[in-house]
């Protein structure tokens, strides 16, 4: 299970029958009175909403104690909004476990790496182990499932909230009762466990499973594999209570595609969702926006990268925000004009839904000063009608509804193994930030107005691609060393950084010199790190300047090419930046951190055998964003200003959908997105021969 089959997302219709994209959000009827639900669904009209997600945290009210429901009120709900014209993406409230159920059953609730419990009182206080949680979870599911079956408003199904969201570790007895069955179907033998976690290290050899725990607070530093195995393992028990709730949804609603919200976003680690796109019948994705100078590019980033979750599919954009969260330091309000280019990102890079956190912005609990599509100041007020208006810009959109984002030329390679193993304790660098890594080399490339996919590296089939960049791809096993082997020789183009295949799938070091699986392909061989303090730099012949990391190398082969040498630091007069030609391709290696500005000096050698260069006028690059979406009759062009000045965009042709009218070419405003359409000259480009 990888990625999704195909992408069943259940799309509005028109009068006409045709394809329409979402517009919605999560709704929580339940914190107001009935009066406002009219209201609710009069607005929602006017806004074009034609989706919500419903009953995501309403298990307290469906089940009030172990033996009464209470469905009266959402039977209601269900029908004001299947009257009102709007679909019902129907969560199956196992989100938040009510009181009567931690009460009876302190046993659910989640412990931390130091011994301590989770209380109740705020939300998804859950071991995603818990055989009594799973129990009653599961009784809740059947019963939604067999009332709405046959609800005409329900389009889908929503699994949960976010699962992993605050409860991805816990440590407690069911944990290490799952872990063991988790390693042993891994291992078979203790053995084979002894051997892949190191265990003659330390004297931590096991001579029973019961002996084994989920990596607690220890001591000094917890076995490394063993730390590396209980990530692995919990994204898989958050995986496997999906698939559970799944299961049971698609035996009584066969017909209902399943979903539930990933979070590709910064600061979210534990989930591997390559590995769980295979799970849900779409894609769907929370992502907000944080502080931060490259924020509008993570934006980006993390749209590209659901993308390549989904496979290139459409996918559903389940959360972002209309304004400000509450949960950072300081929250600050949106600029005018952020909330509907925002969207339009999401749109670019695949999302055929635009929804939100939430219809209504509470009046109590936690989130009430997070925004939400109705604020409190009501309908009269700068931001409903910013919202009306976008409901207006995805109906004129509508038209691309089910196209795939067109695939580019370059890859950046994401792998949840090499973030979760590069960042581990007891490393040469503590300060190795590996979503920075990758980013970087995607604002480098930005700036060079070259387009680019972020791409699973487990999960993603290279050869389209002629250029694929691995940033600190540290966790190489034997089958992708073969395959980056093999991509190479067959004509395609690599590049990789610093703490690149250095461990295999045990994280175990790959002898003989660095970076070890791929040491022959790159023609180097580096006997040693050389990690810099936080804020030292080392100066380059190229006249940028490296930071973090530098290499020991030495050049191996005869045909491997330096590009660039450090001037300063212990590894002066040295290759920082090499270049091996191989087979049809070449594969490089970057050895320190350059930084966005760095990559972005650097980018043009590394793209030069490549061949690949950027598609918009020179004066665009760097400002606007450009991607493209298409279906076998069309390609749509989107091109989104994010700079404070006007781009111009010459020589430009195709129907306009939004944005400046398009004769000749065009000028788009600060902050101003506009979409063309243009006939698909041809069926989707075959894959390109790389078989070596
Ligand atoms: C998400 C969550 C929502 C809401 C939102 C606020 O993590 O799914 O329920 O809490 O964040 O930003």
């Amino acid at each position: 299970m990888t990625s999704p089959r195909t992408s069943r997302i259940p799309y509005p219709k028109d009068d006409d029958g045709a394809r329409r994209l979402v517009y919605g959000a999560d709704y929580n009827p339940e914190q107001w009175p009935r009066e406002v639900w009219a209201e609710d669904i009069r607005l929602m009209r006017q806004a074009g909403v034609n989706l919500v997600s419903l009953a995501i945290f309403s298990w307290a009210r469906l089940q009030p104690t172990e033996d009464t429901w209470d469905f009266g009120w959402l039977d209601e709900v269900m029908d004001l909004l299947h009257a009102g014209g709007i679909g019902v993406d129907l969560a199956t409230a196992t989100a938040s476990p009510p009181p009567w159920l931690t009460a009876a059953h302190p046993e659910i609730l989640p412990v931390t790496a130091t011994g301590e419990t989770l209380w109740p009182g705020a939300r998804q206080h859950w071991r995603p182990t818990s055989p009594v949680f799973r129990e009653h979870a599961l009784r809740l599911v059947r019963e939604m499932a067999t009332r709405y079956a046959d609800h005409p408003a329900l389009v889908a199904w929503h699994v949960n909230n976010e699962l992993g969201c605050h409860n991805v570790y816990d440590y407690s007895d069911d944990a290490a009762h799952a872990f063991r069955g988790w390693l042993r179907r891994r291992y078979t033998t203790l053995d084979a466990l002894n051997h892949a976690w190191g265990t003659s290290f330390w004297s931590q050899r096991y001579s029973d499973w019961d002996q084994i725990l989920p990596p607690r607070l220890a001591a000094s530093h917890p076995n490394p594999t063993q730390q590396l195995d209980f990530k692995r393992f919990s994204s898989d028990a958050l995986k496997d209570h999906l698939l559970a709730e799944r299961e049971v949804l698609t035996e009584i609603t066969p017909n209902t595609p399943v979903t539930s919200n990933f979070m590709v976003m910064s600061g979210i680690k534990g989930m591997n969702y390559a590995d769980w796109a295979g799970a849900v019948d779409f894609v769907s994705n929370d992502h907000y926006t944080v502080l931060g100078p490259q924020n509008r590019d993570e934006l980006s980033f993390c749209a590209n990268l659901t993308s390549g979750i989904a496979g290139h599919r459409p996918w559903f954009l389940m959360e972002h925000s209309t304004n400000a969260v509450n949960w950072q330091p300081v929250n600050l309000p949106k600029k005018p004009g952020d909330l509907g280019r925002d969207s339009l990102l999401h749109v670019a890079h695949g999302a055929d839904a635009v929804c939100f956190f939430q219809w209504r912005q509470s009046a109590a609990g936690a989130e009430k000063y997070h925004s939400a599509m109705v604020p409190h100041a009501g309908e009269d007020s700068e931001l409903f009608r910013d919202v009306v208006a976008l409901g207006h810009t995805l109906d004129v959109l509508a038209p691309l509804a089910g196209s795939e984002r067109e695939p580019a030329r370059v890859a950046i390679l994401f792998d949840w193994d090499s973030w979760w193993a590069s960042e581990q304790d007891s490393h040469p660098t503590s300060l190795l930030d590996y979503h920075r890594e990758a980013l970087d080399w995607y604002s480098a490339l930005m700036r060079l107005g070259i387009r680019a996919d972020v791409v699973p590296a487990q999960t993603t089939d290279l050869n389209p691609y002629d250029l694929v960049i691995a940033p600190v791809l540290h966790v190489v096993a034997q089958p992708l060393a073969k395959e980056l082997t093999r991509y190479v020789e067959g004509g395609g183009h690599l590049v990789t950084t610093y703490f690149s295949a250095i461990v295999d799938e045990n994280d175990h070091v790959w002898l003989g010199g660095y970076p070890g699986a791929l040491r022959e392909l790159l023609g180097i061989r580096i006997e040693e790190f050389g990690p810099l303090l936080d804020g030292d730099t080392v100066d380059l012949d190229n006249d940028t300047a490296g930071s973090l990391w530098t290499d020991r190398i030495s050049v191996d082969a005869t045909d491997v090419e330096t590009l660039v040498h450090y001037r300063t630091g212990t590894y002066a007069s040295r290759p920082a930046v090499t270049r091996r030609a191989t087979g049809r391709g070449t594969a490089a290696y970057v050895s320190t951190r350059l930084g966005v500005d760095g990559l972005a000096a650097l980018l043009p050698r590394l793209l030069a055998p490549s061949g690949v260069a950027s598609d918009l006028p020179e004066a665009a690059r760097g400002t606007v964003e450009h991607v493209v979406r298409r279906d076998s009759d069309s390609r749509y062009l989107f091109f989104v200003n994010r700079g404070d000045a006007p781009a111009p965009l010459p020589g430009l042709s195709g129907e306009v959908l939004i944005g400046p009218s398009a004769g000749d070419g065009f000028t788009l405003p600060p902050g101003g997105t506009a979409v063309l359409r243009q006939p698909n000259p041809q069926e989707p480009l075959p894959p390109a021969d790389r078989s070596a």
